[in-house]
């Protein structure tokens, strides 16, 4: 196999090197193109382009295959703790048992954010959209920490801005869905493990002892691994261009999150909800949704479905679907919802249109079934779809600003107007 290609154009010939990976993808280094040939690639939204290199996660759409760090998700999904998915996406490989409870006890100490964010938490307006409110504690947490304003005080893969995003976003997120709710805040106990200790501060109240589900924590525990990174995705590259100005963690997380926002992006779990419901409410003919869906004059699309990578199932569908049934039959939740879903996604796997362009359900197609029967509110799933993305964003800074990537710059075809004189008043018609 050859370690170069050529790029043939008029009388220039370009000798592109092909770098090669260690799952055997290959990719045109053309980062000379433009100093030898004056050509530049063109790739509208990148969906050919490789960003970067990097060792986090693996990902053969055609196989549907994830990994991360060597690791399969199905092995992740049903052995580890979130926390363990962290420690081996931030350092590269799984803790021993010293290093976790050393790793668990860091964290532990770290869950509780300054008093005064309560103040600024208390203007956000009743109703205000949660990922919303965490996009803006997110950027506020660099003024409560200005020593996280140097991006290159990081030298240590858990310095102290690092294990404050993983210890504090989960408070962040439990206060968002406090106030939502109208009820006080429940504050981080150090007797609770990571994520209990997560449904303890959301579902927990200031009255009452709160006996956390264990049903409800293994169900937590698989539903933000399943999130915890996915190589060059929309937020993670948000995420790294912003760093790579040299701009603080908190602050690129910041943006990891609007991005995320978007329904095509994580915004799909909480809009594939309300698209269930609006069958639901239109009568559950699903054949007329997945009707819309084909119309290419219907701007309808299918949410929780295709993907930009997976041209195979989405390993993590597959997961998510399974604890689907296993945590709506433990709670004993008979939800009209999944059977739509499942009628639907049955319905569309059929259907020449979805089956010819491989678009099979994502992550988002069925995580909101499982948020819902565990009693959080529709417009909280993106939320959640962050805090499981959290060590994953961190992990693909921290690769960037490690490797001293330069700045993200990327360039364009112009096609706008080409040079013409000022023209005076009169002349402008
Ligand atoms: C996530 O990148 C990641 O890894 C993201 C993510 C992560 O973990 O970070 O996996 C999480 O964001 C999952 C995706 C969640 N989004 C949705 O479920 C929204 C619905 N899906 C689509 O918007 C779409 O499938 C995307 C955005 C996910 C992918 O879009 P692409 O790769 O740009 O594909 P495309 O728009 O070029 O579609 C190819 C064809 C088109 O038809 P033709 O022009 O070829 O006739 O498929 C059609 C599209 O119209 N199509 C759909 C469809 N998705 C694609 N038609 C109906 N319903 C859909 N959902």
């Amino acid at each position: 196999m050859s370690d170069q290609a050529k790029i043939i154009y008029n009388d220039q010939t370009f000798e592109a090197p092909v770098v090669k990976g260690s799952e055997g993808e290959l990719g045109l280094d053309i980062s000379k193109l433009r100093g030898s040939t004056g050509l530049v690639t063109y790739d509208v939204a990148y969906k050919n382009t490789g960003a970067t290199q990097s060792s986090i996660t693996f990902i053969d759409g055609e196989k549907g295959i994830l990994r991360h760090r060597g690791y399969s998700i199905e092995d992740l999904a049903n052995n580890a703790s979130f926390l363990e998915v962290a420690f081996l996406l931030l350092k590269g490989h799984l803790p021993n048992k010293k290093e976790y409870e050393n790793y668990a006890d860091l964290i532990r100490m770290h869950t509780l954010v300054n008093e005064d964010v309560k103040h600024v938490f208390q203007a956000f307006p009743n109703g205000s959209h949660p990922m919303g409110q965490l996009m803006t504690m997110m950027s506020m947490m660099s003024a409560f920490y200005p020593d996280s304003l140097n991006p290159h005080r990081i030298e240590e893969d858990f310095d102290m801005t690092i294990t404050r995003l993983i210890a504090k976003t989960p408070t962040l997120v439990a206060m968002i869905q406090k106030k939502k709710m109208g009820h006080p805040l429940v504050y981080p106990k150090n007797n609770l493990e990571y994520v209990d200790n997560f449904l303890n501060m959301t579902f927990g109240q200031i009255t009452q002892e709160y006996a956390v589900d264990p049903v409800l924590s293994s169900a937590m525990n698989k539903l933000l691994i399943l999130h915890a990174d996915h190589e060059q995705n929309c937020s993670a590259s948000t995420v790294r261009i912003v760093g790579s100005s040299q701009s603080n963690l908190y602050a690129s997380i910041s943006a990891g999150i609007a991005a995320l926002w978007g329904p095509s992006h994580g915004g799909a779990n909480q809009r594939v909800l309300e698209m269930l419901e609006e069958i639901a409410k239109d009568g559950g003919n699903v054949q007329k949704f997945i009707d819309r869906a084909k119309d290419k004059n219907d701007p309808f699309r299918l949410m929780g479905f295709g993907h930009r990578v997976y041209k195979n199932f989405d390993p993590r569908a597959r997961i998510i679907k399974k604890s689907a049934d296993e945590v709506l039959g433990q709670l004993k939740v008979n939800d009209p919802i999944l059977h739509l879903a499942k009628e639907l996604e049955e319905k569309a796997l059929a259907d020449p249109y979805f089956a010819e362009r491989k678009l099979f359900p994502n992550v988002d197609f069925y995580s909101g079934i499982i948020y819902r029967a565990m009693g959080f509110p529709v417009d909280m799933f993106t939320v959640l779809f962050a805090l499981g993305r959290m060590p994953g964003w961190i992990a693909q800074w921290n690769e960037m600003r490690k490797a001293g990537q330069p700045i993200g710059r990327p360039r364009q075809i112009y096609t706008g107007e080409v040079h013409r004189p000022y023209p005076s008043w009169d002349e402008r018609g």
